[in-house]
């Protein structure tokens, strides 16, 4: 079925696809609908061999303004349970190719824990990242005080969830919540950039070190160190760590499979 709220492009640069949010309107508010759209495009580009890195963006003016407030306003708590929207989020952690947000204008609310699920932020000078569910009479739902506080750290997380003001594209720079701030006009183009040159190492290698990356946040230092050192072994399993290697002694540009 072809998505109502979601663009989808599997190849929109080589090996690069796109999953742009697309509720102008709205400004790409988070309903049920459209999370299950994300949800399902994720699930079919991480099975999809032709796609090694997948960027999801908004438009120039929001990223995405947060969960549907007029969806969730009459709900109550159990209403809410037994819905549990936002379970499906859990299908974006699962995704295991690298994930690229490119984020201009509002990220706020759900919009910036979406993109914090992302792996890498790209940001436009415009965006804003904020947290504001607080002056709705409610707090993050989708990982924001988890995140943003492993992101930019604990007194800084705080004054965002407890005030609910944003703060900037620079700001979030500077305290390491997204990796580079370009013009309005590039961050898309930005954001296919570094997907291409991720795209250009070995898929199995950067699978097996963003699930360590990922572990790092889920696990003490000797289990995380323990589980990586089985990825770095397992990438000697792959035939892409013979052509890396076989490459460097060469002194040629590998050609990743893959495999
Ligand atoms: C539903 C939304 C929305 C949202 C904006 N709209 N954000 N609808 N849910 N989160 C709608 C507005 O109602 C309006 O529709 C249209 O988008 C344009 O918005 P305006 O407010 O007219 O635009 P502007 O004046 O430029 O202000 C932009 C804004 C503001 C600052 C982003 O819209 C805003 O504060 N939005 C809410 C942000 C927020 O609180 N997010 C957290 C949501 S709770 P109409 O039809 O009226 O013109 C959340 C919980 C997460 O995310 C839990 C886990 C996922």
């Amino acid at each position: 079925m072809t998505p109502e709220f979601i663009l989808v492009t599997p190849q929109a640069r080589p090996q690069v696809a796109l999953i742009q949010l697309n509720r102008p309107k709205e400004l790409n508010a988070l309903n049920l609908q459209l999370m299950q759209e994300v949800a399902a495009a994720l699930k079919a580009l991480d099975q999809n061999p032709e796609v090694r890195v997948i960027v999801l963006a908004g438009s120039e003016r929001a990223f995405a303004a947060g969960a549907d407030i007029k969806q969730m306003a009459g709900r109550t708590a159990i209403d809410m349970l037994l819905i549990d929207q936002f379970s499906i989020w859990d299908q974006i952690r699962r995704t295991t190719k690298p994930l690229i947000a490119a984020v201009s204008g509002f990220a706020l609310g759900g919009g910036c824990e979406l993109a914090m699920t992302c792996d890498l932020i790209v940001a436009s000078e415009t965006a804003q990242f904020g947290q504001p569910e607080i002056r709705l009479g409610t707090m993050p739902g989708a990982g924001g005080t988890q995140r943003l506080t492993r992101a930019i750290g604990k007194a800084r997380a705080m004054e965002m969830v407890l005030t609910g003001q944003s703060i900037s594209a620079r700001e979030a720079a500077q305290h390491g919540l997204v990796n580079r701030v370009v013009p309005v006009g590039q961050f898309l183009e930005e954001a296919f950039r570094l997907a291409h040159s991720i795209a250009q190492m070995s898929p199995v290698a950067a699978r097996l070190a963003k699930e360590s990356i990922n572990r790092a946040f889920e696990t003490h230092l000797d289990e995380g160190l323990h589980f990586e050192r089985k990825n770095f072994y397992m990438t000697f399993a792959s035939e892409d760590q013979k052509e890396g290697m076989a490459a460097f002694v060469e002194k040629r540009k590998p050609d990743f499979k893959g495999k």
